[in-house]
Parts: structure tokens; sequence; C-alpha cells
């Protein structure tokens, strides 16, 4: 039975630990990783735009051996052409795996029942969690192990929060989330998220209010509006720019270092002399994108044991 990588809920702690694990190795010695997926192909589904996430997936399945095979559906919802459950079946006759950057959860899990081969989350309106991995392998390397450290995340409560909180509650990290009012993760979320704290014995604090933000390890931020949002960027500017991560907060909660997954828009939700400052972690986290990756893909689509 095939596995699928669509949103980390159904992992355990001790998994999540060695896929942390596995990444560094994978990044540490690459030497030793690259036939694993010789003669295998990998097709990665795009129906939004993506830097980060499309070339580092094609450059680590090359380095890896495979080959990817890029599918651009223009902007357009698959389902709009084609049922995923069928998308899912058909691209399981050619290829070995299937990465999917997709407007809708519901799709993923479309391609995923319509698949016998394993399929990836590349982000979607939900969940991003090749993003998340990517970002505790970062922290890992700059604080040492995440479990007793806290994650402050500033900003829309959007598919990258809900990855961060459900990956690092399993990795043992204290979580502080604070958003405009309006902005919160989603409701529907929010019950798996704190049953998860209580049973990982992880700190969990959601607030509007800037106040709530105390001491912290990181700070971490993201878009004011992600990809589809169509709200003119003035709507929403006034209720978010006091939730700017700039030098003053930085320095007020004693952080240790700034991130963002990028696109970030200078001077908005982060300033540009944060983001090159020498506190800013952003080029680490995109250099780990490909590392958290093929872990990943090694993990799903070899008989390896984690
Ligand atoms: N962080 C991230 O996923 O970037 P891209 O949208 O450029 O892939
Ligand atoms: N929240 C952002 C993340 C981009 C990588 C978006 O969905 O557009």
């Amino acid at each position: 039975m095939h596995q699928d990588l669509l949103t980390f809920l159904n992992w355990t702690k001790e998994d999540a630990n060695k896929l942390l694990q596995f990444a560094l190795d994978l990044k540490q010695h690459p030497q030793k990783y690259g036939k694993l997926l010789e003669g295998q192909s990998v097709v990665a589904i795009f129906e939004k735009p993506s830097l980060r996430t499309r070339v580092s997936f094609d450059i680590g399945i090359n380095k890896l051996g495979g080959h990817m095979v890029y599918v651009d559906s223009q902007g357009a919802e698959l389902k709009k052409r084609e049922d995923p459950v069928d998308v899912g079946a058909n691209i399981s006759q050619w290829a070995d795996a299937i990465v999917a950057r997709v407007y809708s959860h519901e799709t993923l899990n479309g391609l995923a029942d319509g698949a016998d081969i394993p399929v990836i989350n590349a982000l979607c309106d939900k969940y991003h969690p090749c993003q998340a991995l990517a970002d505790y392998i970062t922290m890992h390397e700059h604080l040492g192990a995440v479990a007793g450290k806290t994650m402050a995340y500033v900003g829309d409560g959007n598919n990258v929060t809900h990855s961060l909180l459900i990956l690092g509650i399993l990795l043992g990290c204290h979580q502080v989330v604070i958003t405009p009012a309006g902005h919160d993760i989603d409701p529907k979320l929010l019950g798996d998220i704190q049953a998860l704290a209580k049973a990982q014995n992880v700190n969990l604090i959601f607030s509007n209010d800037m106040q709530d933000l105390k001491r912290c390890d990181v700070i971490y931020t993201d878009t004011w509006l992600s990809m589809g949002d169509e709200t003119p960027l003035q709507t929403i500017k006034d209720a978010f720019m006091p939730y700017q991560v700039n030098r003053g907060l930085v320095e007020a909660v004693q952080a240790s270092f700034v991130m963002h997954c990028q696109p970030a828009h200078r001077d908005l939700e982060i300033t540009g002399e944060l983001m090159d400052s020498e506190q800013s972690l952003l080029m680490a986290q995109a250099n780990n994108r490909m590392h958290a990756q093929n872990a990943i893909l090694s993990y799903l689509m070899t008989d390896r044991e984690l």
C-alpha cells in the first residue's frame, strides 16, 4: 500500500523526528543517495505559480537519479478539465509519484484516491507540509533540537501556519500564533491542532493581540495575501500593518532569528532590512526545501525505513 504526504496530521512524533534526521543525513551525505530514485519518474502538477517548490523538486529529484515531468495547469483547476481521481489514475500508469500544488485540498484527496502511487502536497489552500519540514530543519541547524523551543508566527493564519503548527507540535516545539482579528487559523483545524498539542505536551497560544507575543526563539511570517486571494492589498494593509515583523518587534521579544517561506514582500509583512540581516534564515529555509523534499520522496518512493 502506498503512502501520501498530504498533511502530517497522521504522523507520529517518532516518525516526524526520524524524517527530519534523515533529511539532515541526505543533505550532509549526498553521495550516499545519488541513485535512490534511479529510473523513477515524478509528475509535478502546478495549478498555481511557484519558484522555490518547482525548482527545488526538479533539481532535487535529479540529484537522487530520478526524473521530473512538469505539468502546468495554467492557472486553471484540474477538475475543470477532468476529475482529479481520473488524473491520479492516469498518471499512475507511467509515473512513480505525483507532486501537486492545488487550489483546493479536495483536489489532492481526489488525486490520492485515484492514484496507486504516492501523492505529495506541494501547497494547497490548507497546508504546505514540505515548507514546514524545511523550516524545522533550518531551525534545528541554527538553534539545535527544536523540542522545547518557541516558534512565534505573526500575520495571516493560512496554509503555512497550519503546517508549521502540525509538524512543530509533533517535534515538540511550543507555538504562538498572533493574527489580526478575522484572519485566525481555520476554525475547522483548531480542534485537531489543540488535541495534538495536548497529546504532545506542547504550549499553544492563539491571540489577536501583539502584547501576547513574549520571549520566543524565532518569529515567522508569511504574505498577507495568499495565492488565489483577490482582496485588494489596501483593504487589508491597515489591519495587518501593526503585525509587521520589524527590528523593534524582534528586539522586544528577543528572538534569535526571523523566518519567512517566501515569496516575501519587503516592508509589508517583514522589513527589507530584517530580510537582509544576519538574523534572517530566509535563504537557509529556501536551501532546505530540496533536502526536505528529497527526504519525503525517498521515504515514500522506496522501501527504506526512516
Ligand atoms: N515557499 C514556496 O513554496 O515558494 P514558491 O511559491 O515559490 O514555490
Ligand atoms: N501562504 C502563501 C504561501 C506561499 C508559499 C500562499 O499560499 O500563497
